[in-house]
């Protein structure tokens, strides 16, 4: 028997593979039922605080719709709008919130700002994105990729580009945990956080899945049935690592001549946002400085069929509401 009642998320680590696969199946019949008109106030009358110490559009508004349609209340502390760090401890903070809010969610820089939350707020502490790890954003991953009849058990999924990143490293903990295969493949001085690949291969070992590194991306993507890329730059890192990241991860780009390697119905996966064209200010801006239009992804690939990223987003909605309900309530 799962139970999930008052358990945070702070790392799919923590979490079973029982946990992962209850989670999936509630996101989903929660998207049944929305989509049928059927949602429940499940949780009305509870109150949340978002806190985001980095900019979002996605995270924040999946956990605020989330939140309205299971009935609760939302408070938004954004990255200049509250003391924490500035001239209140985290610990204090947690205490704090956890004396008015019934559940906090997270995004910020360090992963120990998450825990320190969650140990002291004494109510369940989702993370929204920190600099080792993005576990929301894998379980919408994972429930896209069920949608789209990419079965993880019987798949092969590549990331490609930055490896050592928040998205990289929750897709290894999830794929590991589901019994997947995997392929992460970036330069050698791009490819994930050791611990965590070491943390994969020994959950790889009980579960079957296989997770590899490959280093030629033609090789990695090699009748892959999804190919799956992020920004080559996070939120937080330095403006000057630009030029190094453009020089060592362009053979990376996600583009027609990469995907001719892989299966003919291979589908392409991105967190969003992404830079596939010249419409944002940064991309302009990098485009100005190197003289290049498209980064980790082609336009015409973020805009072909075989893009699912809109699923994908849409799906942080249904996989966050599953995450609160579930660790909000006995009763769903
Ligand atoms: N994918 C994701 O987390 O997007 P946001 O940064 O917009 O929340
Ligand atoms: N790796 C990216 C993910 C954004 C959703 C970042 O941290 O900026």
């Amino acid at each position: 028997m799962v139970d999930l009642y008052q358990k945070s998320l702070l790392t799919l680590l923590d979490y079973s593979k029982e946990e992962i696969i209850e989670l999936l199946n509630i996101a989903y019949s929660l998207k049944v039922q929305k989509k049928e008109g059927r949602s429940k106030k499940l949780l009305r009358g509870k109150n949340i605080a978002l806190l985001f110490e980095k900019d979002s559009t996605r995270t924040r508004c999946a956990f605020e719709v989330a939140a309205y349609d299971l009935g609760m209340n939302v408070t938004y502390l954004g990255p200049s709008g509250s003391q924490m760090g500035k001239k209140e401890s985290v610990k204090d903070t947690a205490r704090v919130l956890g004396r008015m809010y019934d559940g906090i969610e997270y995004r910020g820089y360090k992963q120990e700002t998450v825990d320190i939350l969650a140990k002291f707020s004494g109510v369940p502490v989702w993370n929204g994105l920190t600099d080792l790890y993005h576990p929301t954003q894998a379980l919408a991953d994972v429930l896209t990729m069920k949608e789209h009849n990419k079965e993880i058990t019987t798949s092969k999924i590549v990331f490609v580009g930055n490896c050592n990143n928040n998205v990289t490293h929750s897709l290894m903990i999830i794929i590991a945990k589901l019994g997947g295969h995997l392929v992460v493949s970036s330069p050698r001085n791009y490819i994930p956080n050791k611990t965590v690949m070491e943390k994969c291969q020994q959950i790889a070992l009980e579960s079957g899945a296989k997770i590899e590194y490959i280093k030629d991306p033609k090789k990695a993507v090699t009748n892959a049935d999804v190919v799956y890329t992020d920004v080559w730059v996070s939120m937080g890192e330095d403006d000057k690592v630009w030029e190094e990241r453009i020089l060592y991860l362009k053979p990376y780009q996600v583009n027609r001549y990469l995907l001719e390697h892989a299966k003919e119905g291979v589908k392409y996966m991105h967190c969003l946002p992404s830079f596939h064209s010249l419409e944002t200010e940064i991309a302009k801006d990098i485009y100005n400085k190197f003289g290049i239009n498209q980064m980790e992804v082609t336009d015409e690939i973020h805009e072909s069929e075989k893009s699912i990223v809109f699923d994908q987003a849409e799906n942080r909605m249904h996989t966050i509401k599953a995450i609160m309900l579930t660790s909000m309530s006995i009763d769903y």
